[in-house]
């Protein structure tokens, strides 16, 4: 770092207050072009400081805190994951509002920009319900916060599984195999949904809509019988239907979520065998969250993080930022966090006509 950009913004930091920010929960990318958009307007608009809590809430827990200065922010928004490190602790687990007072006073900071999911900013909630001054950004590939239209890094995802979903395809046509691919997404179907319509899947499997082995197994043939390797796009979180509870026994997250996966190594065989067409399976996984961010994540998370310091400063606690239509709001994170977004049905039977 030359030696000028790092004495310039210091002389203007004195008597600024302080705001932390913190990313917790799954990384995923866009995370930097937040932490990016809000340190240099709130530097160079609100003229605020900032302070980066390592790896989520446990960073804050433990007082594991340093200054974020503007030029640690440069060129950050075409970066994926997040300089300041993740984790998955839940802050009720360490102590609770009580222990977060204590850190936050230590740092004199005035406000919490919070970066994450569903699990991330039910904490966030239920921290501003005991008063911590706390603001939400909501991050996610799996797109299954209510209150916003759209989190960044679920483009990302989407386009890295439509990518790989195309790879996948050439492969099962040179073997005239069937390929199930399994997504992630949690609870919700979204990226199952847009990537298998984006790839032209043969079906697309959501935890939203009970889909018996049969109907499987019919959309495969029929792709099968028109000369396709059928495609069968699975998100991690479908159950098939009469089958009571399908996931990897992988205990559960410090949010006391399952950890999902499995599915697709589970219906691979059972299609095999009933359709004797011979199908492999492929899980995605944790590339769907790496690399860099799309362009359109990139401005989506630039928006929020800018955003999110305006709610810090006319000290809107207790909210978040959100996408509605193509405006950035602010909403009540009790709207955010109480419903996960599902994918209604109307939008499973537009892609369901397709299907086969
Ligand atoms: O919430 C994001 C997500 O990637 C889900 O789609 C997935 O089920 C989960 O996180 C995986 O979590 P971890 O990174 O802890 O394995």
């Amino acid at each position: 770092m030359p030696d000028g950009f790092r004495h310039w913004p210091v002389t203007a930091t004195m008597g600024r207050v302080t705001i932390g920010i913190l990313t917790s929960g799954g990384d995923c990318p866009g995370l930097n072009a937040v932490i990016r958009g809000a340190v240099i307007k709130g530097d160079r608009i609100h003229h605020e400081s900032f302070v980066g809590i390592k790896d989520g809430w446990r960073g804050l827990v433990e007082d594991d805190i340093e200054p974020l200065p503007r030029y640690d922010v440069r060129g950050l928004s075409r970066l994926g994951g997040t300089i300041l490190g993740t984790s998955r602790t839940n802050p009720f687990d360490h102590g609770g509002a009580a222990r977060v007072r204590e850190v936050m006073a230590g740092h004199e900071m005035t406000g919490l920009i919070a970066i994450g999911g569903e699990g991330t900013l039910t904490a966030a909630r239920r921290l501003s319900d005991e008063g911590i001054p706390v603001v939400g950004v909501p991050k996610t590939i799996d797109n299954d916060l209510s209150a916003t239209d759209y989190t960044f890094g679920f483009d990302t995802a989407v386009s890295i599984a439509t990518e790989s979903i195309d790879r996948l395809r050439t492969t099962a046509e040179s073997h005239h195999r069937c390929m199930v691919v399994e997504v992630m997404g949690r609870h919700v179907g979204w990226i199952a949904l847009h990537a298998g319509i984006a790839s032209g899947a043969h079906a697309i499997l959501i935890p939203e809509v009970d889909v018996s082995l049969e109907q499987i197994c019919e959309w495969v043939e029929m792709a099968r019988d028109r000369g396709r390797a059928p495609v069968v796009v699975v998100a991690e979180g479908f159950v098939p239907e009469g089958v009571e509870h399908v996931h990897a026994p992988r205990g559960l997250d410090a949010f006391g979520r399952p950890r999902l996966g499995g599915i697709g190594e589970q219906l691979a065989p059972a299609l095999e065998e009933k359709t004797g067409i011979e199908t492999r399976s492929a899980t995605l996984g944790h590339l769907q969250r790496g690399g860099v961010p799309s362009a359109y994540d990139r401005v989506l998370a630039t928006r929020f993080g800018t955003a999110a310091v305006d709610a810090v400063v006319d000290k809107q606690w207790g909210s978040m930022v959100s996408l509605i239509g193509t405006d950035i709001e602010s909403v009540d994170l009790h709207s955010a966090t109480t419903v996960l977004k599902t994918v209604p049905r109307e939008r499973w039977d537009e892609a369901a006509i397709l299907f086969g």
